[in-house]
Protein backbone atom coordinates (compact mmCIF):
# COMPACT_ATOMS: atom_id res chain seq x y z
CA UNK A 1 0.00 0.00 0.00
CA UNK A 2 0.72 3.97 -0.69
CA UNK A 3 -0.48 7.02 -0.30
CA UNK A 4 0.24 10.08 -0.92
CA UNK A 5 2.48 13.11 0.81
CA UNK A 6 2.06 16.68 -0.03
CA UNK A 7 4.17 19.77 1.27
CA UNK A 8 2.83 23.07 1.35
CA UNK A 9 4.87 26.23 1.80
CA UNK A 10 7.03 24.65 3.95
CA UNK A 11 9.23 26.99 5.97
CA UNK A 12 12.06 26.85 8.31
CA UNK A 13 14.15 28.76 10.61
CA UNK A 14 16.36 27.48 13.26
CA UNK A 15 16.55 29.01 16.70
CA UNK A 16 20.50 29.94 15.39
CA UNK A 17 18.24 32.38 12.61
CA UNK A 18 19.25 29.91 9.59
CA UNK A 19 16.69 30.04 6.90
CA UNK A 20 16.92 26.56 6.15
CA UNK A 21 13.58 26.14 4.10
CA UNK A 22 11.44 29.01 2.40
CA UNK A 23 8.42 27.82 1.15
CA UNK A 24 8.97 24.24 0.07
CA UNK A 25 5.37 22.51 -1.40
CA UNK A 26 5.68 19.32 -3.35
CA UNK A 27 3.37 15.80 -3.94
CA UNK A 28 4.83 12.09 -3.95
CA UNK A 29 2.82 9.25 -4.53
CA UNK A 30 3.72 5.92 -4.91
CA UNK A 31 7.42 5.15 -6.02
CA UNK A 32 10.60 7.26 -6.03
CA UNK A 33 10.54 10.85 -4.91
CA UNK A 34 13.90 12.24 -4.85
CA UNK A 35 14.81 15.24 -3.31
CA UNK A 36 18.41 16.01 -5.44
CA UNK A 37 20.46 19.12 -4.25
CA UNK A 38 23.83 19.85 -2.47
CA UNK A 39 25.54 19.99 0.98
CA UNK A 40 22.89 22.57 2.81
CA UNK A 41 20.17 23.07 0.25
CA UNK A 42 17.84 21.85 3.03
CA UNK A 43 17.32 18.63 2.31
CA UNK A 44 17.39 16.77 6.04
CA UNK A 45 15.36 19.58 7.31
CA UNK A 46 12.50 19.16 4.76
CA UNK A 47 12.15 15.27 4.98
CA UNK A 48 12.70 15.53 8.85
CA UNK A 49 9.53 17.90 8.80
CA UNK A 50 7.65 15.64 6.63
CA UNK A 51 8.77 12.71 9.03
CA UNK A 52 7.18 14.33 12.33
CA UNK A 53 10.63 14.67 13.45
CA UNK A 54 10.96 18.88 13.36
CA UNK A 55 8.49 21.40 13.13
CA UNK A 56 7.72 23.86 10.60
CA UNK A 57 7.60 27.49 11.62
CA UNK A 58 5.03 27.59 8.65
CA UNK A 59 3.28 25.01 6.37
CA UNK A 60 1.63 22.14 6.44
CA UNK A 61 2.40 18.70 5.76
CA UNK A 62 -0.29 16.03 4.87
CA UNK A 63 0.21 12.39 4.78
CA UNK A 64 -2.69 10.20 3.40
CA UNK A 65 -4.25 13.05 3.96
CA UNK A 66 -3.64 13.67 7.64
CA UNK A 67 -1.93 16.76 8.96
CA UNK A 68 1.28 15.55 10.70
CA UNK A 69 1.78 18.81 12.46
CA UNK A 70 -2.08 19.18 13.17
CA UNK A 71 -5.22 16.89 14.07
CA UNK A 72 -4.07 13.94 12.02
CA UNK A 73 -0.93 13.53 13.68
CA UNK A 74 -0.95 9.97 15.50
CA UNK A 75 -1.82 8.80 12.79
CA UNK A 76 -0.16 10.46 10.04
CA UNK A 77 2.99 9.11 12.08
CA UNK A 78 1.88 5.51 12.38
CA UNK A 79 1.94 5.84 8.24
CA UNK A 80 5.46 7.33 8.37
CA UNK A 81 8.68 5.53 8.30
CA UNK A 82 11.85 7.64 9.14
CA UNK A 83 15.34 6.23 8.26
CA UNK A 84 17.28 9.45 9.33
CA UNK A 85 20.91 9.19 8.35
CA UNK A 86 21.96 8.12 11.38
CA UNK A 87 19.94 5.76 13.13
CA UNK A 88 20.58 5.89 16.61
CA UNK A 89 20.82 2.30 17.35
CA UNK A 90 22.32 0.71 20.32
CA UNK A 91 25.66 -0.86 19.13
CA UNK A 92 26.38 -3.47 21.48
CA UNK A 93 23.46 -4.87 21.14
CA UNK A 94 22.72 -7.00 18.46
CA UNK A 95 20.83 -6.56 14.94
CA UNK A 96 17.78 -8.52 15.82
CA UNK A 97 17.66 -6.42 20.02
CA UNK A 98 17.73 -3.04 17.76
CA UNK A 99 15.03 -4.09 15.50
CA UNK A 100 12.87 -5.74 18.18
CA UNK A 101 13.15 -2.13 20.22
CA UNK A 102 11.90 -0.44 17.50
CA UNK A 103 9.08 -2.81 17.09
CA UNK A 104 8.22 -1.60 20.44
CA UNK A 105 8.36 1.76 20.39
CA UNK A 106 5.87 1.25 17.62
CA UNK A 107 3.05 -0.26 20.18
CA UNK A 108 3.72 -4.04 19.20
CA UNK A 109 3.81 -6.80 21.44
CA UNK A 110 7.26 -8.48 22.36
CA UNK A 111 5.91 -11.34 19.90
CA UNK A 112 5.06 -9.56 16.92
CA UNK A 113 8.20 -7.52 17.06
CA UNK A 114 10.32 -10.42 16.94
CA UNK A 115 8.34 -11.95 14.02
CA UNK A 116 8.54 -8.60 11.86
CA UNK A 117 12.23 -8.37 12.49
CA UNK A 118 12.73 -12.25 11.22
CA UNK A 119 10.99 -11.19 8.59
CA UNK A 120 12.03 -8.04 7.42
CA UNK A 121 15.64 -9.25 8.38
CA UNK A 122 15.00 -11.83 5.00
CA UNK A 123 13.48 -9.55 3.17
CA UNK A 124 16.79 -7.23 3.74
CA UNK A 125 19.10 -9.44 3.72
CA UNK A 126 20.03 -9.58 6.73
CA UNK A 127 19.46 -12.95 8.24
CA UNK A 128 23.06 -14.21 8.94
CA UNK A 129 23.44 -10.96 10.82
CA UNK A 130 20.62 -10.62 12.55
CA UNK A 131 22.94 -12.20 16.09
CA UNK A 132 25.76 -9.62 15.54
CA UNK A 133 26.41 -6.45 17.46
CA UNK A 134 25.62 -3.65 15.49
CA UNK A 135 29.16 -2.48 16.43
CA UNK A 136 30.15 -5.44 13.86
CA UNK A 137 28.36 -3.96 11.14
CA UNK A 138 29.43 -2.79 7.69
CA UNK A 139 27.86 0.56 6.76
CA UNK A 140 25.78 -1.51 3.97
CA UNK A 141 24.79 -3.56 6.60
CA UNK A 142 23.57 -0.73 8.98
CA UNK A 143 22.09 0.80 6.19
CA UNK A 144 19.86 -2.11 5.62
CA UNK A 145 19.37 -2.11 9.36
CA UNK A 146 18.39 1.17 9.59
CA UNK A 147 15.57 0.65 6.50
CA UNK A 148 14.15 -2.55 8.61
CA UNK A 149 14.01 -0.60 11.88
CA UNK A 150 12.11 2.45 10.10
CA UNK A 151 9.81 -0.79 8.59
CA UNK A 152 9.42 -2.14 12.00
CA UNK A 153 5.81 0.04 11.92
CA UNK A 154 4.30 -1.36 8.56
CA UNK A 155 4.88 2.18 7.28
CA UNK A 156 3.32 3.16 3.67
CA UNK A 157 5.51 6.47 3.47
CA UNK A 158 9.01 5.88 3.70
CA UNK A 159 11.46 8.39 3.89
CA UNK A 160 15.43 7.88 3.36
CA UNK A 161 17.76 10.67 3.71
CA UNK A 162 20.70 10.01 1.78
CA UNK A 163 20.48 6.36 2.08
CA UNK A 164 23.42 5.68 -0.58
CA UNK A 165 25.92 7.81 1.34
CA UNK A 166 29.42 6.08 2.75
CA UNK A 167 28.20 2.80 0.66
CA UNK A 168 30.73 1.52 -2.29
CA UNK A 169 29.16 0.75 -5.34
CA UNK A 170 28.66 -2.83 -4.53
CA UNK A 171 26.72 -1.53 -1.25
CA UNK A 172 24.89 0.58 -3.47
CA UNK A 173 23.53 -1.64 -5.73
CA UNK A 174 22.30 -3.84 -3.06
CA UNK A 175 19.79 -1.25 -1.60
CA UNK A 176 18.54 -0.38 -4.83
CA UNK A 177 17.56 -3.50 -5.68
CA UNK A 178 16.34 -3.76 -1.68
CA UNK A 179 13.68 -0.66 -2.23
CA UNK A 180 13.27 -1.40 -6.10
CA UNK A 181 12.33 -5.40 -5.91
CA UNK A 182 10.90 -5.61 -2.29
CA UNK A 183 9.84 -1.76 -0.92
CA UNK A 184 8.36 -1.47 -4.62
CA UNK A 185 4.82 -0.63 -3.57
CA UNK A 186 5.36 2.20 -0.63
CA UNK A 187 5.32 5.93 -1.41
CA UNK A 188 9.16 6.48 -1.00
CA UNK A 189 10.96 10.30 -0.35
CA UNK A 190 14.77 9.93 -0.61
CA UNK A 191 17.12 12.63 -0.63
CA UNK A 192 20.69 12.27 -3.05
CA UNK A 193 23.35 14.74 -3.71
CA UNK A 194 24.12 12.71 -6.88
CA UNK A 195 22.61 13.21 -10.21
CA UNK A 196 23.58 9.88 -11.45
CA UNK A 197 21.73 8.39 -8.83
CA UNK A 198 18.89 10.47 -9.06
CA UNK A 199 18.39 10.14 -12.61
CA UNK A 200 18.78 6.48 -12.61
CA UNK A 201 16.51 5.55 -9.47
CA UNK A 202 13.61 8.13 -9.36
CA UNK A 203 10.35 9.05 -10.85
CA UNK A 204 10.07 12.17 -10.02
CA UNK A 205 12.77 14.48 -8.56
CA UNK A 206 12.94 17.81 -7.20
CA UNK A 207 15.93 19.74 -7.33
CA UNK A 208 16.32 21.61 -4.36
CA UNK A 209 18.66 24.87 -3.92
CA UNK A 210 19.21 27.36 -0.97
CA UNK A 211 16.21 25.98 0.51
CA UNK A 212 14.21 26.08 -2.24
CA UNK A 213 12.59 23.80 -5.26
CA UNK A 214 14.41 24.95 -8.54
CA UNK A 215 12.70 22.53 -10.69
CA UNK A 216 10.87 19.30 -10.69
CA UNK A 217 9.82 16.74 -13.12
CA UNK A 218 10.71 13.14 -13.97
CA UNK A 219 14.62 12.91 -15.03
CA UNK A 220 13.43 12.86 -18.80
CA UNK A 221 11.02 15.97 -18.74
CA UNK A 222 14.20 18.03 -16.51
CA UNK A 223 16.71 16.83 -18.97
CA UNK A 224 14.60 17.58 -21.56
CA UNK A 225 13.44 21.02 -20.43
CA UNK A 226 16.64 22.20 -18.88
CA UNK A 227 19.55 20.52 -20.12
CA UNK A 228 21.86 21.75 -23.19
CA UNK A 229 21.56 19.57 -26.41
CA UNK A 230 23.46 16.27 -26.55
CA UNK A 231 27.23 16.68 -28.13
CA UNK A 232 29.29 14.71 -30.45
CA UNK A 233 33.14 14.38 -29.72
CA UNK A 234 35.40 13.65 -32.11
CA UNK A 235 38.87 13.33 -32.11
CA UNK A 236 40.61 13.47 -35.07
CA UNK A 237 44.48 14.92 -34.25
CA UNK A 238 45.71 18.35 -34.26
CA UNK A 239 46.73 18.64 -38.03
CA UNK A 240 42.74 18.10 -38.45
CA UNK A 241 41.06 21.23 -39.29
CA UNK A 242 37.69 21.44 -37.31
CA UNK A 243 35.07 20.70 -39.80
CA UNK A 244 31.40 21.91 -40.49
CA UNK A 245 29.47 19.48 -41.20
CA UNK A 246 25.81 19.84 -42.66
CA UNK A 247 25.39 22.93 -41.04
CA UNK A 248 26.77 21.72 -37.68
CA UNK A 249 29.53 24.75 -36.61
CA UNK A 250 32.34 22.49 -34.30
CA UNK A 251 33.36 23.85 -31.23
CA UNK A 252 36.95 23.60 -30.64
CA UNK A 253 37.55 21.94 -27.13
CA UNK A 254 41.74 21.60 -27.73
CA UNK A 255 43.93 20.73 -30.79
CA UNK A 256 42.55 18.18 -32.79
CA UNK A 257 38.98 17.53 -30.46
CA UNK A 258 36.23 19.02 -31.85
CA UNK A 259 32.42 19.06 -30.19
CA UNK A 260 29.15 19.54 -31.97
CA UNK A 261 25.77 20.28 -30.39
CA UNK A 262 22.93 17.94 -31.72
CA UNK A 263 19.51 17.11 -31.81
CA UNK A 264 20.12 13.37 -32.24
CA UNK A 265 23.61 11.51 -31.32
CA UNK A 266 23.01 8.20 -32.98
CA UNK A 267 22.25 9.84 -36.63
CA UNK A 268 24.85 12.59 -36.30
CA UNK A 269 28.05 10.29 -34.91
CA UNK A 270 27.82 8.58 -37.99
CA UNK A 271 27.19 12.19 -40.26
CA UNK A 272 30.22 13.81 -38.30
CA UNK A 273 32.12 10.84 -38.41
CA UNK A 274 31.71 10.01 -42.21
CA UNK A 275 32.99 13.84 -43.32
CA UNK A 276 36.19 13.92 -41.40
CA UNK A 277 36.63 10.60 -43.41
CA UNK A 278 35.44 11.76 -46.71
CA UNK A 279 38.16 14.22 -46.17
CA UNK A 280 40.78 11.94 -45.79
CA UNK A 281 40.86 12.43 -42.21
CA UNK A 282 41.39 9.69 -39.66
CA UNK A 283 39.06 9.46 -36.89
CA UNK A 284 41.20 8.42 -33.65
CA UNK A 285 37.65 8.66 -31.42
CA UNK A 286 34.27 9.38 -31.71
CA UNK A 287 32.00 9.76 -29.02
CA UNK A 288 28.30 11.13 -27.53
CA UNK A 289 27.73 12.87 -24.30
CA UNK A 290 24.39 12.99 -23.05
CA UNK A 291 23.68 15.26 -20.20
CA UNK A 292 21.67 14.53 -17.06
CA UNK A 293 20.83 16.01 -14.19
CA UNK A 294 23.96 17.76 -13.23
CA UNK A 295 23.69 19.38 -16.55
CA UNK A 296 19.75 20.52 -15.46
CA UNK A 297 21.12 21.55 -11.74
CA UNK A 298 23.23 23.70 -13.69
CA UNK A 299 21.08 25.32 -16.13
CA UNK A 300 17.96 25.66 -13.21
CA UNK A 301 20.73 27.54 -10.83
CA UNK A 302 23.49 28.81 -12.36
CA UNK A 303 25.74 26.55 -10.34
CA UNK A 304 27.65 23.50 -10.49
CA UNK A 305 26.09 20.45 -8.30
CA UNK A 306 29.13 20.46 -5.87
CA UNK A 307 29.07 18.48 -2.72
N1 LIG B 1 19.96 22.09 13.86
C1 LIG B 1 20.33 23.10 13.09
N2 LIG B 1 20.54 24.33 13.60
C2 LIG B 1 20.90 25.37 12.82
N3 LIG B 1 21.09 25.28 11.47
C3 LIG B 1 20.91 24.08 10.90
C4 LIG B 1 20.55 22.92 11.67
N4 LIG B 1 20.44 21.87 10.83
C5 LIG B 1 20.74 22.35 9.60
N5 LIG B 1 21.03 23.66 9.64
C6 LIG B 1 21.37 24.53 8.48
O1 LIG B 1 20.29 24.53 7.60
C7 LIG B 1 20.71 24.48 6.25
C8 LIG B 1 20.14 23.26 5.55
O2 LIG B 1 20.67 22.09 6.16
P1 LIG B 1 20.18 20.64 5.81
O3 LIG B 1 20.87 19.71 6.74
O4 LIG B 1 18.70 20.60 5.76
O5 LIG B 1 20.75 20.47 4.33
P2 LIG B 1 20.98 19.16 3.43
O6 LIG B 1 20.49 19.50 2.08
O7 LIG B 1 20.41 17.98 4.11
O8 LIG B 1 22.58 19.05 3.39
P3 LIG B 1 23.53 17.75 3.35
O9 LIG B 1 23.61 17.35 1.91
O10 LIG B 1 24.83 18.28 3.87
O11 LIG B 1 22.95 16.68 4.23
C9 LIG B 1 22.23 24.52 6.30
O12 LIG B 1 22.64 25.84 6.16
C10 LIG B 1 22.54 24.00 7.69
O13 LIG B 1 23.77 24.52 8.16
MG1 LIG C 1 21.22 16.18 4.77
Amino acid sequence: MACDVEAEELYKEYPSGVIAVRGISFKAGRGRTCLMGPNGSGKTTTLSMIAGALRPTKGIVRVCGYDVWGDGWLTARKLIGYAPQRMPFRDRLSGFDNLVWYGLLRGLGLIEARRRARRLAEELGLEGYLGRSVASYSGGMRRRLTIAAALMGEPEVLILDEPSSGLDPKGREELWRVIEVVLKDLTIIYSSHMAVEAEAHSDYVYIFHQGRIAASGTPQDLVKKHAPKPKVLIYVGEKVPPLEVEGLKPYVVGAGVYMYSVDNPKEAIKIIADSYLARGFAVERIEIRRPGLEEVFLSVTGRKLEV
